[in-house]
């Protein structure tokens, strides 16, 4: 078995996290920059945006985040997505995916493909930042509570952090070191998920 494919195997949603880690912050942000630059994008737009959010700053986001959330989420999914955010609050941190509409309409226009691509972006980040995480020894769980650009709590978490007004969040990766083992996975047959002609 390769290393990296230990570390793909390694990588699971972990949603009991917290802060018992030796890594100091900058050791962590120094990781997620050196992985995001090696992110491919489509003609190297390079259009995606991480902010990487630690300490109070990562408790006032989740705290934000339930406040709308509680008026957005009903019943059962309530039940099982409060006490997820309120687990990301006690992590080290939470890795923000956006993607720049600025640079998005400069380097692929507006169109039904940009918005394909953005999408393949953001995605090709959260995984490869997961896994940069996991190869950190740290867990973490990759969350897509917010429902598009401007809308829900896109714009005020922008606000509440100075950001660009031109970038949507994508996705939010709260991460924390590892504080109790993965849930049990169900696996498809691989012969169903990858057909190999002429092996
Ligand atoms: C596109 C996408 C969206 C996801 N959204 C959420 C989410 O909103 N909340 C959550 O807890 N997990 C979310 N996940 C994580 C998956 O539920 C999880 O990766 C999957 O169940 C497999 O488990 P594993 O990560 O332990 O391998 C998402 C994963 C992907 C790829």
């Amino acid at each position: 078995m390769t290393q990296f494919t230990d570390l793909v195997k390694e990588r699971r949603t972990a949603y009991a996290i917290g802060n018992n880690t030796e890594l100091s912050n900058k050791e962590i942000a120094d990781r997620i920059r050196e992985v995001a630059q090696e992110v491919p994008t489509a003609f190297n737009s390079q259009t995606t945006r991480l902010v990487v959010l630690f300490g109070e700053d990562n408790v006032k986001l989740w705290d934000h985040i339930l406040d709308i959330q509680k008026d957005v989420l009903e019943g059962d999914m309530w039940e099982m997505m409060s006490g997820v955010m309120q687990g990301a609050k006690a992590g080290v941190g939470t890795v923000l995916f956006f993607e720049d509409h600025d640079v998005l309409d400069a380097t692929l226009g507006k169109n039904e493909r940009a918005d394909v691509y953005k999408q393949h972006h953001s995605a090709n980040a959260q995984y490869g930042i997961w896994l940069a995480l996991t190869d950190l020894g740290l867990g973490g769980s990759l969350q897509h509570m917010n429902i598009g650009f401007e809308q829900g709590f896109d714009k005020s978490v922008k606000e509440m952090f100075g950001l660009p007004s031109s970038y949507e969040m994508i996705a939010q990766m709260p991460f924390g070191s590892i504080e109790a083992s993965a849930n049990p996975k169900e696996y498809i047959d691989s012969s169903e998920q990858v057909r190999v002609v002429g092996e």
